[in-house]
């Protein structure tokens, strides 16, 4: 049993943070702070990418993937629960953003080139506060996440967070 994750792997689930990040700071209405929107709407497109390939990658690493051992069995739901709850917003999140700029305008150019957009009647402002709602709630979910990760490394002293590190023996 391997006790790292394969390597695209890992290239995916830090680049997906790094975009992540970029799309929170970034945080606004693209058609009014056109700069800083474009980005957010390009990392936020991006996450969406990551997560088809991320399941691909996934499912291709199947037989690969570390399995570290959760310490008890609340340990394990509480893992399971927060992993699949990570995964559902990094699809959602992007999809409620793509409706609410859909609802925003009838064109939106990025990097010069035409998004496809859906014409909508649905009330645009309640499906954009979900969206920056799940968008924060997503920020705290990761935090979470990050500290089990580093109470795994610093107070188990197991190998939980160097099986998502590349230069950790
Ligand atoms: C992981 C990806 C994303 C995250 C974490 C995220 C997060 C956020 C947050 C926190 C806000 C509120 C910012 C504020 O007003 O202070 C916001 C606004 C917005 N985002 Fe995203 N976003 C993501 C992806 C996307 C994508 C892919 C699109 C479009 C294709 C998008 C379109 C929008 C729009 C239109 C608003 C303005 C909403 C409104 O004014 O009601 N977002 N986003
Ligand atoms: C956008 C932010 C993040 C997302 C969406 C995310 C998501 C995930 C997911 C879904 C997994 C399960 C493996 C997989 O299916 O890919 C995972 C594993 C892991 N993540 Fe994250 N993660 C994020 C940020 C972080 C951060 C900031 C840290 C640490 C500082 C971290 C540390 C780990 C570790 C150590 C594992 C392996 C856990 C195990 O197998 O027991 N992640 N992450």
């Amino acid at each position: 049993m391997k006790n790292k994750y394969p390597f695209p792997v890992m290239i995916v689930h830090w680049l997906t943070l790094v975009l992540v990040v970029l799309a929170y700071i970034t945080g606004g209405d693209p058609t009014v702070h056109l700069k800083s929107g474009e980005l957010h709407v390009f990392a936020g497109v991006s996450v969406f990418l990551l997560f088809f390939i991320r399941i691909i990658m996934i499912s291709i690493y199947r037989k690969d993937l570390p399995h570290n051992k959760p310490m008890s069995k609340y340990q394990k739901t509480l893992f399971l629960m927060v992993k699949h709850t990570l995964y559902s917003l990094l699809f959602l999140i992007p999809v409620l953003g793509w409706f609410t700029l859909s609802g925003l305008t009838e064109s939106y150019q990025l990097f010069g080139m035409n998004l496809p957009l859906i014409s909508n009647s649905w009330d645009v402002e309640i499906i954009g506060e979900t969206h920056e709602f799940l968008g924060n709630f997503f920020m705290v979910l990761i935090g979470l996440h990050a500290l089990a990760a580093l109470i795994h490394h610093y107070v188990f002293k197991d190998n939980v967070l160097k099986s998502m590190l590349y230069f950790k023996k």
